[in-house]
């Protein structure tokens, strides 16, 4: 069985206003919840493309949407391959495209991806079984330097330094191989006040791990400004987002993708080509009322963000940057 809890379904759903005879891209499928809700608003005339990299997530969805099958594409890819599989596929503009980042509950509950502090398996993270780097290869070969840096700038863990250091000092001896090995010298290496402060002592180092072996920030930025390129006019960006890196990116470039061109103070009204492609949906990120707070502990951090493209770039407008 594959159980994950949606998170925000009803304001992802009403936020994508799907169209029975539109085309729409999950980008992160999981177990399929958002995708059943896309798929059975969608007519002969729809699509759903549904991209997950885990082979078992995928495998989950496609069981849980057979009924919608006719009107249902699978793709075993990472989705910063986005751009390139729409185009294979002569899909034309897409109405509506939704990232729900981050790892499905399964993934965190069998113990054996590794992903979970709570459960001792191989120190493995990867979200897509066929790639080669894994958290143990960053735990036992990367050097204190570069560690730290992960930890701090992923991780926001204040005692990155101690922690490396710790993990240098036990690979001398011996390979670090089992997430509770690395629990336990997480542990080791936080001061004991701090450690009964804020949350598991090892959530902020585990978070920062998975974030480096799936490569999560630059997939999902390359990802956000391909999908800025492949929506129609009238189309959606829908993105719930777990923590606050990836949060960062996406509110500032749905900000950058939203904001005009300056004019000068004298123009009366503003120039076609100063207005910006796309406008936010809702101006603050949505979060998950308090009973869903109540029914899912794992939607706390969500926020949900929005955007609408209203017309095509201007030629000095690029998404990654801006106006130019
Ligand atoms: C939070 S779950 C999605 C849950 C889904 N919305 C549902 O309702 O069941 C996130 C999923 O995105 C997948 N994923 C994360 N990053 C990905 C990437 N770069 N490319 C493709 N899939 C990705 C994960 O494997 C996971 O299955």
């Amino acid at each position: 069985m594959f159980n994950h809890y949606s998170v925000l379904k009803d304001e992802v759903l009403q936020g994508l206003e799907v169209r029975s005879d539109g085309t729409y891209v999950d980008c992160t499928v999981g177990g399929g919840g958002h995708s059943e809700q896309i798929a059975a608003r969608l007519g002969d005339e729809g699509m759903l493309v549904a991209f997950d990299q885990d082979r078992d997530a995928l495998d989950a969805a496609q069981n849980r949407l057979k009924q919608y099958d006719s009107r249902t594409m699978f793709v075993h890819a990472n989705f910063r391959e986005l751009e390139e599989r729409i185009a294979h596929h002569q899909l034309g503009k897409i109405d509506g495209i939704l990232f729900d980042l981050g790892v499905s509950s399964p993934q965190l509950d069998r113990g054996e991806r590794g992903f979970s502090y709570q459960h001792n398996a191989e120190l493995d993270m990867r979200m897509n079984q066929n790639q080669e780097r894994t958290a143990r290869e960053i735990v036992n070969e990367w050097p204190y330097q570069q560690l730290v840096k992960l930890f701090f700038s992923y991780g926001e863990e204040k005692f990155s330094k101690q922690i490396a250091r710790k993990i240098e000092g036990e690979r001398k001896k011996q390979p670090i191989t089992t997430t509770h090995q690395l629990v336990d010298l997480i542990k080791e290496a936080i001061p004991a006040p701090a450690r009964r402060k804020g949350g598991h002592p090892a959530k902020r180092i585990f978070q920062a791990l998975r974030i480096a072996v799936n490569d999560e920030l630059t997939a999902f930025n390359d990802a956000l400004h391909q999908a800025a390129r492949v929506i129609g006019i009238n189309g959606r960006i829908a993105v719930i987002t777990f923590h606050s890196l990836e949060d960062r990116l996406c509110k500032q470039a749905f900000k950058k993708w939203s904001t005009a061109k300056p004019v000068p103070r004298n123009l009366p009204i503003m120039p076609e080509d100063h207005k910006p492609p796309f406008q936010l949906v809702n101006k603050k990120p949505i979060v998950p009322g308090s009973q869903e707070l109540h029914d899912n502990r794992r939607s706390r951090s969500a926020k949900l963000r929005i955007v609408e493209k209203v017309r095509e770039w201007d030629e000095t407008f690029t998404y990654e940057e801006g106006w130019n």
